[in-house]
């Protein structure tokens, strides 16, 4: 079986293509046009999985890569990570963002379906539920109003491939919706390494453990939640990646799926740098800062739906973090 995976130099779609050859699938077809990372990171899938992905540098919004790459593999299914993601960024710069993440999965799916190729994995994100007025999120609420362009573009693509699903039942398209990914193979060869100041809390700390930056800046302790700091469900990248190789697996009927992936626990901020200061045996200073706009206070997954039709869970919940 050939899956292509776009942005799979990236940091989930990279950890996402050592558990697809972990899994069996040795023929994986990587298309990044690397505006957020490395084609060293090609070297690196080897080196931990002896398995050379074939690369190609291009743009999903190109129409002529595209063909390229699909007359010149038999393309079973595609998983789709190729996508711009900082939140903040997405405010400043809407056009980029919905030319990239919604133009490029349309030319995308175009490619696909010319060369019939009816099988997608997509990126979507939690943030497609907007501020439904609970925590907890389980995937029949459905989608309410992201707080972001960035946002938006996830739940814009949502609603593309469900038109096209109805347009065209012959397609098997799953929506995963990630919480909050942490971590690295624990080779330490591939990672979060996002260019510039990060937007994500664990990069930031991380930033701060090493020296690069000074203090973490704590948005907001006056929340109704445990310690009064933000509440999220922070998952491990390898138990993410592994619920798109279950995902391939499970999901050979056309249809349309959606899922939550996430732990199904939250963790506050100053919960998530104690724990990190403890394993890593580092101080992590940090400040109590006003809240972030935006920010909302506590969210976390139901993943039950995962786990009963996907037989996907969360191995890494509980140890990760030490609690
Ligand atoms: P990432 O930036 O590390 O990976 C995305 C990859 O896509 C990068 O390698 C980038 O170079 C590539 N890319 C971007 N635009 C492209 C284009 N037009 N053509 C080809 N390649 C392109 O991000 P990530 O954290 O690995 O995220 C992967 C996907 O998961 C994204 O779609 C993101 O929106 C989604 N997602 C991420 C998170 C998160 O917190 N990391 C949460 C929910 C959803
Ligand atoms: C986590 C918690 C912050 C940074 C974003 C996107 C979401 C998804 C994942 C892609 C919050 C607090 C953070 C800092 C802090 N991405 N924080 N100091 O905002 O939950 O989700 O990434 O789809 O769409 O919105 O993640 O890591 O930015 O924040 O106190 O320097 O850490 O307030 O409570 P978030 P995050």
């Amino acid at each position: 079986m050939s899956i292509l995976v776009t942005g799979g130099t990236g940091y989930i779609g990279s950890h996402t293509a050592v558990e697809l050859i972990n899994n069996g699938y040795k023929d994986i077809i990587i298309m990044d046009n690397l505006c957020n990372s490395s084609d060293n990171v090609i070297d690196k899938i080897e080196k931990i999985t002896g398995i050379r992905c074939k690369f190609y540098e291009a743009d999903i919004r190109d129409e002529k890569a595209l063909d390229k790459i699909f007359s010149e593999n038999n393309i079973d299914a595609v998983i789709h990570f190729a996508g711009l993601k900082a939140v903040g960024e997405s405010v400043k710069k809407p056009l980029e963002y919905y030319d990239n993440n919604v133009n490029g999965t349309i030319k995308l799916l175009e490619a696909m379906k010319k060369y019939g190729c009816k099988k997608i994995v997509f990126s979507s994100s939690a943030t497609v539920y907007g501020d439904p007025g609970v925590s907890k999120y389980v995937e029949e609420m459905g989608r309410g109003n992201p707080s972001s362009p960035y946002g938006e573009t996830k739940a814009i693509i949502e609603e593309m491939l469900e038109s096209l699903y109805r347009a065209e039942p012959d397609w098997t398209i799953s929506l995963l919706r990630y919480f909050n990914p942490i971590g690295a193979h624990k080779s330490g060869l591939i990672g979060e390494d996002p260019k510039g100041i990060p937007n994500n809390l664990m990069p930031y700390i991380q930033k701060v453990a090493i020296g690069e930056l000074k203090e973490v800046s704590v948005y907001g302790d006056d929340y109704e939640t445990k310690d009064g700091t933000g509440e999220r469900d922070y998952i491990h990248v390898v138990d993410l990646a592994n619920g798109h190789v279950k995902a391939l697996e499970k999901l050979t009927t056309p249809g349309i799926y959606v899922y939550n992936l996430g732990t199904g626990n939250s963790y506050s901020v100053l919960e998530i740098i104690k724990a990190f200061e403890r394993v890593n045996n580092v101080k992590i200073n940090y400040k109590i800062a006003p809240r972030r706009p935006g920010d909302l206070s506590r969210f976390y997954a139901d993943p039950t739906k995962a786990k009963r039709e996907l037989n996907w869970e969360a191995t890494n919940r509980n140890r990760r973090y030490g609690t």
